[in-house]
């Protein structure tokens, strides 16, 4: 009675791409993509993107949306339905977002810290924008003192209590009808700044920066940094889509859909780098950008000291992310809150309380490595073997640069060489329409996606590319 219930399938078009566009568009938008562009070297890391969103990212959500569809079930259920040597893959769905929630919810935390900032002492934070920021993660720039930090702790416990106290009450009506409303809120948002960042004095270095392209210092590092960003601002490369795609029912067209989601996507992604380098380089220069997850937190405060009412502005905007970073962080615990249910038969009341609480302790650690603790996590390569970087930015490239590009080419493998393009296409085409550029589909899943994600994969591993 339980699939019974849980392949309900989504009640309009509109609710289906505002609700998956809703999961899609968050933290990976516009916390980390800006400062992924500026790492990478401005317009030359976008086009590579940009490719990477065609060519990759593209196909494989309608390799994923269609998997669901055809599974009609979650990733490790459908594999297991449909060939049980690609059960591995659907492991991925599970162990993957469960270490993205749990840093997740620690920069939501931070987000909220901002609009109490913000809302208390917004002078404070326009004197020291970079300083500010260190300070809420513990650590006193000025005196080089580290303390626990406890108010973005406290503000991370916060945030995954909202996130848990939605998941549990069901997320269709409150959080969906929300979606609706603050995705074109934050839209509209995004382009009023836009056009402030953009006219700003000094900005038009960092326009520079990000439209003409320099491949001067791109590396494999370049490739695999857009390749990881690309996968999880797309939400693919973890089996989650494909459980998205079995809610989807026979009639909608899922190319269609597949290509609004990766445009609306990468649009958003695109506004938040165009917003927000720029700014950087008017507001700090550009020797003094750091790095990161700075990037949306300081280097926006002095834009918003320029502007009238720069206080109510900021406000309204760190609201509109946090909106944009719980949709999608409810969308990740639901995921892990059902495997729990389903899976390991745990009441879902006890798994909504017990998840967050290890999301949180795992969460802390990643807080406290980043400035005010000396925290190692373990990051291992053929180049330089085995290494110890700071525990937050080894979560990160655990995910970005194994976990997921390994996902992505057992779904690209499985389905170009498997379960065969042809069946995709069977499945695609029981809408009733012709998938006119099937034959193109089929080209990037056999051959172009799996050849650039184990290309990019090994040479990364093997050279041991420039990491940070
Ligand atoms: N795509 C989300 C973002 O850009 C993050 C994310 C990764 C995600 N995987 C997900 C969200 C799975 C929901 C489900 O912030």
């Amino acid at each position: 009675m339980e699939t019974e219930k849980k392949r309900s399938e989504w009640s309009s078009k509109l609710g289906f791409i505002l609700a998956y566009a809703g999961s899609a568009v968050g933290l990976g938008n516009i916390w980390k993509f800006p400062g992924k562009a500026y790492d990478g070297g401005g317009a030359a890391f976008i086009i590579i993107y940009l490719c990477i969103v065609v060519l990759i990212g593209c196909p494989l959500m309608i390799s994923e949306l269609t998997l669901g569809r055809a599974g009609k079930a979650d990733a490790l259920t459908v594999f297991k339905k449909l060939d049980r040597r690609f059960r591995w893959v659907g492991w991925f769905a599970i162990i993957t977002p469960f270490i993205i929630t749990c840093y997740y919810s620690q920069v939501g935390g931070y987000v909220i810290r901002y609009i109490i900032a913000y809302a208390k002492e917004p002078q404070a934070v326009y004197a020291r924008p970079l300083n500010y920021f260190y300070e809420i993660l513990g650590y006193t720039a000025e005196t080089g003192e580290s303390n626990f930090p406890w108010g973005a702790i406290l503000c991370a416990f916060l945030f995954l209590s909202i996130n848990a106290a939605v998941v549990m009450g069901g997320v269709k009506d409150g959080i969906e009808r929300l979606n609706k409303v603050a995705m074109p809120m934050l839209l509209i948002i995004l382009l009023v700044r836009l056009c402030v960042c953009l006219t700003l004095p000094g900005s038009g270095e960092g326009i520079l920066f990000m439209v003409r392209p320099d491949f001067s210092n791109v590396t494999f590092s370049t490739f695999l940094n857009a390749l990881g960003q690309a996968f999880y601002s797309l939400s693919l490369g973890m089996g989650i889509t494909i459980t998205y795609g079995s809610y989807l029912n026979e009639k909608e067209n899922i190319p269609k859909n597949a290509m609004i989601v990766c445009g609306m996507d990468t649009m958003v992604a695109l506004l938040a780098g165009f917003m927000i380098v720029p700014a950087c380089f008017a507001t700090m220069g550009a020797e003094n950008i750091g790095k990161g997850a700075s990037f949306a937190f300081a280097s926006l405060a002095g834009v918003f000291e320029a502007i009238p009412g720069g206080r109510f502005v900021a406000i309204l905007f760190y609201l509109l992310i946090f909106f944009a970073a719980l949709t999608s962080c409810i969308s990740l615990t639901e995921t892990l809150v059902a495997y729990a249910e389903e899976r390991l038969h745990i009441k879902r009341k006890a798994a909504v309380i017990i998840l967050p609480l290890i999301f949180f302790a795992v969460g802390i650690l990643y807080t406290c490595s980043q400035a005010a603790y000396d925290i190692k996590g373990i990051w291992a390569d053929f180049a330089t073997g085995l290494t110890f970087p700071c525990f937050g930015d080894s979560m990160e490239w655990i995910c970005d640069r194994i976990l997921t590009p390994v996902c992505a080419l057992g779904v690209c493998v499985f389905v170009g060489w498997f379960w065969k393009p042809a069946s995709a296409i069977r499945e695609i085409e029981k809408d009733g329409s012709r998938f006119g550029l099937g034959k193109i589909f089929s080209f990037l899943v056999r051959f172009i996606a799996p050849a650039a994600i184990l290309l990019i994969l090994i040479v990364s591993l093997a050279t041991g590319v420039s990491l940070g």
